[in-house]
């Protein structure tokens, strides 16, 4: 079995996780909206990446709603000391599937609270503010007060750490002048890598950088290139892309999601890949050339 370690380490806030890590999304359900496809299923995954040492796992209380942070709890709690649980909030499901924005202070401190109550914790290691002024990505828009409600929210014990998702490099630079950040979770992925400068920004000041799709998400990444270079090492090209975001950076963290044994197995053994520099240089050329 794979030594994930092989990935290494990095620290959010005091939080030292593996570099490998899970999301959960995925486990709410079609249209991440309960119930979930296969309820044994999901439990068996979660304690599975647990098993084989996965120490960081990506949630939200609005993946499901509910339903993720609650599979989480059966099948974790109680918790590992290790294991740190990132979750996220800034959103509502409606009954029709939809993502809404909730910024308010009330709506914070409520997704904080279902977060709590749900995962079963009385701290969230840490909270993402995922920012989400355009739906086809990171755009400008007021940070400050949604970010002072959940700096409160810190103050008060609740949450250890704060991060930002879908955030600009100009949301992140005015969020450090506020709270600490740990995180910035973002879009990014081989072919998806808009966020290119603000990762080497991030991984110069020791903030970690979590991609959110780093297989492509709902749309599986898809390349040529990427199935050539698998190949050739006798990987598959999912375990390549995850292998390439590893060596891209020291401060990314990944959260792959997928709700089968098998594919979890497969995106740890990443940790195992070291890339030549002829494949890293062909990898490079996804972005621009396909
Ligand atoms: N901040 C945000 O706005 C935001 C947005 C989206 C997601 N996220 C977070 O990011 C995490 C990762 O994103 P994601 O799960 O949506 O996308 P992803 O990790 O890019 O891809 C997941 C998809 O790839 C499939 N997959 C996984 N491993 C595979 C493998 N080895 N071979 C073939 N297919 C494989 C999964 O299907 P199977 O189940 O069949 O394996 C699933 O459909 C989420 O869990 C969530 O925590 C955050």
């Amino acid at each position: 079995m794979t030594d994930i370690d092989k990935a290494g380490t990095f620290t959010m806030g005091d939080r030292t996780v593996n570099r490998l890590g899970y999301g959960a999304m995925q486990l709410a359900g079609p249209g991440v909206f309960g119930p979930p496809r296969d309820h044994d299923a999901a439990i068996a995954v979660l304690r599975a990446a647990v098993a084989r040492g996965v120490d960081h796992i990506d949630t939200s209380d609005f993946y499901g709603p509910h339903v993720t942070n609650r599979l989480i709890r059966e099948a974790l709690h109680p918790y590992p000391r290790e294991l740190v649980l990132v979750t996220k909030i800034g959103a509502v499901r409606g009954d029709d599937k939809s993502w809404n924005p909730a910024f308010s202070p009330d709506q914070l401190a409520r997704a904080v609270h279902d977060n709590l109550e749900n995962l079963g914790l009385e701290t969230l290691d840490v909270v993402n503010l995922r920012l989400m002024f355009d739906v086809h990505g990171p755009a400008e828009g007021p940070i400050e007060a949604p970010l002072s409600a959940l700096a409160a929210l810190q103050r008060q014990g609740l949450v250890r750490h704060i991060g930002l998702s879908n955030a600009t490099a100009a949301q992140v630079a005015q969020a450090r002048t506020m709270v600490e950040i740990v995180c910035v979770q973002n879009q990014y992925n081989i072919a998806h890598r808009d966020d290119d400068a603000l990762i080497d920004s991030l991984a110069a000041d020791g903030i970690a950088y979590v991609p959110f799709f780093p297989l492509g998400g709902f749309s599986p990444l898809q390349s040529r290139t990427l199935s050539d270079e698998a190949a050739k090492i006798g990987a598959t090209p999912m375990q390549l892309a995850l292998a390439w975001l590893l060596q891209r950076a020291p401060n990314i963290l990944l959260i792959p999601g997928t709700a089968s044994l098998a594919h979890l197995d497969e995106n740890l053994a990443a940790a195992d890949i070291v890339l030549s520099a002829d494949s890293r240089a062909a990898l490079d050329g996804i972005a621009a050339h396909g």
